[in-house]
């Protein structure tokens, strides 16, 4: 039953939208309040009805269960628990076992977990498109389809034994961010497009954000990808085309985004930080993401018998590296400021037995800061340690490589207007901070003005099992995304 007084003030505020394009956007705000009255509307209900043939043709396509990201017609409220459940879902595309999850780019998994999401963008009747290295588009056309799009996203590639939130709120958040949207009756100016990143996590082939790093035009990238191996020695390419993409294609310049393509770009995430979380905030508003860089070194020695060979004889590559790891330590806790970290995650010895000496030792250091200028100061001691440790233990340094020395990001104080006016007007508390972790926002901001929306997590854990972010939460985040992207869309 329609019942039109209702629907009548719903109707006059979409004739008036579409009169005056609608700048202003506490009328998004109207709709929502004329929607959450009417217990059922003609428009929320035609954009509701959805084909059952299509849902089980995708279900049969992909082998698992669609849940469709849609809770009652008459309500504009984030459904919450339909993206707890898209989420859990997510997860079990996992090369680890639960509460774990390990989503490898290119891996069969991370493969099953890109056609779930295009699924949902499908669900949510945006239009979707590939790049040849698996970034995905899905796009809502506005009312300007010429206009600059807005954008948002992140990723779901999931580094060994992390958690199931890291990246995946704000993808799986996105659609929900547009489902509120077009339950709501709202039209954008600006189109409005969500896009999957491929391999924010550097696991594989050792670079961070790769996807979005191409996005934002670097050449350096382009050529390094083409010689790129993995730790099994399988080319980015061959790796590439196993899960269909970069088919033909050996020149991966075609991803970089024209200039102009996107007018704004905000990126939802779980703060990964335990700030939020411990001051009782909602929302945080990203003003800056601090600076990584990560190198690999190598040392080399003679190895021998562990037993027979005399420890003033030795050039124990091993120990070389534990040496460097332990200066990694010093260097940072020298620049005095609790902004410098370091972490030397992965450190291999080879041969790899009990009772031979390292003949070699393969380090990789991540170190960032707020400061480029004190984290670079910090990458050139790491250096100087490295040259002063071959000469004190007769070590030879073969490699000792940047992948990437990347500078921080602003966020753009137009895209912090908007995300803080959304906040305010949902009523939700929130702060001002910065992001101590990288996201692909550090390279969207290179090509479009850019923010982060930050939701809190429970502990500040991630990039491991434990890392959790509360239904409410996640609603909150969903709430903000969606307003700002209107807003955004109607500028
Ligand atoms: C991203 O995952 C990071 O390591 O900051
Ligand atoms: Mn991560
Ligand atoms: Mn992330």
């Amino acid at each position: 039953m329609i019942d039109n007084t209702i629907i009548l003030p719903r109707r006059t505020i979409m004739a008036a939208l579409q009169l005056s394009h609608f700048n202003d956007v506490t009328v998004v705000l109207l709709l929502l309040l004329c929607t959450i009255i009417t217990p059922f509307s003609s428009i929320s209900a035609q954009q509701h009805v959805k084909d059952p043939s299509i849902t089980s043709t995708m279900e049969q396509f992909s082998g698992y269960a669609i849940h469709e990201p849609h809770s009652s017609l008459s309500s504009l409220l984030v459904d919450a628990q339909g993206l707890q459940n898209q989420i859990d879902e997510l997860s079990a595309f996992s090369d680890s076992p639960a509460p774990s999850v390990t989503r490898v780019l290119y891996t069969d998994k991370d493969v099953l977990a890109r056609r779930y999401v295009k699924n949902l963008m499908g669900l949510a009747g945006l239009s979707v498109r590939e790049d040849t290295v698996g970034n995905i588009f899905g796009r809502w056309d506005g009312n300007e389809p010429e206009l600059a799009a807005v954008a948002t996203g992140s990723h779901i590639d999931a580094i060994p034994y992390s958690g199931k939130y890291d990246g995946v709120v704000g993808v799986l958040g996105a659609i929900e961010a547009i489902n509120v949207l077009k339950r709501s009756g709202f039209k954008p100016k600006r189109p409005l497009e969500i896009i999957l990143f491929t391999s924010e996590e550097p696991t594989r082939f050792g670079i961070g954000c790769l996807g979005s790093r191409l996005l934002s035009g670097s050449e350096s990238l382009a050529n390094a990808l083409s010689k790129a191996t993995d730790s099994q020695n399988i080319s980015f390419l061959d790796a590439a085309r196993s899960a269909g993409y970069a088919k033909d294609v050996d020149d991966l310049s075609s991803v970089f985004l024209k200039k102009g393509t996107y007018s704004a770009f905000v990126e939802l995430h779980i703060e990964q930080g335990p700030i939020l979380e411990a001051e009782g905030i909602s929302i945080g508003i990203v003003t800056a993401i601090a600076a990584p860089a990560s190198l690999k070194v190598d040392f080399e020695g003679n190895g021998g018998h562990a037993g027979a060979v005399l420890m003033p004889n030795r050039n124990d590559a091993g120990l070389a590296a534990a040496e460097l790891a332990l200066a990694v330590e010093k260097h940072v806790l020298e620049s005095g400021s609790i902004d410098t970290v370091g972490t030397v995650g992965i450190l291999e010895l080879h041969p790899g037995a009990i009772n031979s000496i390292p003949s070699k030792a393969h380090i990789e250091i991540d170190t960032r800061d707020i400061d480029e200028e004190r984290r670079n100061n910090v990458v050139e001691k790491i250096h100087q340690s490295a040259i002063r440790i071959t000469e004190t233990r007769g070590v030879k340094l073969s490699e000792f490589s940047i992948i990437n020395q990347d500078p921080p990001a602003l966020s753009s104080e137009a895209v912090i207007k908007a995300m803080e006016t959304a906040t305010r007007e949902l009523n939700l508390t929130s702060k001002l901070m910065i992001s101590r972790a990288y996201h692909d926002s550090l390279f969207m901001a290179r090509v479009s003005p850019m923010g982060m929306i930050f939701i809190p997590c429970y502990k500040g854990y991630s990039h491991k099992p434990e890392e959790f972010a509360s239904i409410q939460d996640m609603s909150n985040g969903v709430k903000v995304l969606a307003l700002t992207l209107a807003k955004l869309s109607l500028e």
